[in-house]
């Protein structure tokens, strides 16, 4: 067997499944499928966040320019790096603030051309004060490495929400409105050439529509001007380790628009 017969046989893919892109480096494969708590991927209260009307949804979304501004968005416009950071740690605009350790502002890069957008810090992520920390997030480690990204280089990481929601739940509607103007700020200063968004929960707030995250997949969206692509959670991934497959195509897909942006 060869090693790329080998790779396809760890996905699952072999032989049926004929490869339009290069096989999963290892360094994606390798990462243990432990199964992370939490992360249920319900996207309802996200929509309701952006007061979605579900049957005016069509095709490329870019509808944020109508969606109702919340606090604290009034409060993030304008502000540089510093007046933002200041203000996310000074935020008490929702009631995960008195859950959580520390706000979790971002890390990475701040004249990325990548910008990754998970849900919402974990337990480790809450103690370190740093996106993906914990083992979605070596998982993400690799999956940036994969592609040849690393944390930092070129990329950005963030989170739809600052704060770390109790017990891992998702987080509400009025939390997410709450939040999002802060990384509707931050995606103004970074400028990003691609945001890719993990997960529901991160779809759904940014493109403002509630659909299944297989139909978003493969497709080029529009996040006020900016393209989005949307893959797997990597906590998904962790508990659902045959779908890694198609999280590579995501990827695949993502350094093929990056080329061409
Ligand atoms: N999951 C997320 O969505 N974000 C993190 O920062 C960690 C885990």
């Amino acid at each position: 067997m060869d090693r790329n017969e080998a790779v396809l046989r760890e996905l699952n893919l072999y032989p049926q499944w004929v490869r339009r892109n290069p096989p999963a480096p290892e360094v994606f494969l390798a990462v243990r499928p432990e199964p992370v708590e939490g992360h249920v991927l319900v996207a309802d209260v996200v929509r309701q966040a952006h007061h979605e009307r579900p049957n005016e949804q069509s095709g490329l979304n870019n509808d944020h320019a109508n969606l109702p501004v919340v606090a604290p968005a009034s409060q993030a416009d304008n502000l540089g790096w510093p007046e933002l950071k200041q203000q996310v740690r000074d935020c008490t605009a929702c009631k995960l603030r008195a859950g959580c350790t520390q706000t979790v502002f971002g890390v990475g890069d701040e004249q990325a051309d990548w910008l990754v957008v998970g849900e919402g810090p974990g337990a480790d992520e809450d103690a370190r004060g740093e996106p993906f920390v914990g083992e979605a997030g070596k998982l993400l480690d690799n999956m940036l490495l994969s592609i040849k990204l690393k944390r930092g280089k070129n990329v950005y990481i963030a989170n739809i929400v600052k704060c770390h929601p109790p017990g891992n739940r998702t987080p509400e509607a009025d939390e997410i409105a709450a939040c999002l103007p802060y990384l509707q700020r931050q995606i103004e200063l970074i400028k990003p050439k691609l945001i890719v968004a993990l997960g529901k929960t991160a779809a759904t707030a940014l493109l403002g529509r509630d659909a299944a995250l297989g139909s978003l997949r493969g497709t080029l969206h529009d996040y006020r001007g900016v393209p989005l692509l949307v893959t797997y959670h990597p906590a998904y991934l962790l508990r659902s380790p045959m779908e890694k497959a198609k999280a590579w195509q995501d990827l695949c897909f993502a350094v093929d628009a990056m080329q061409k942006l």
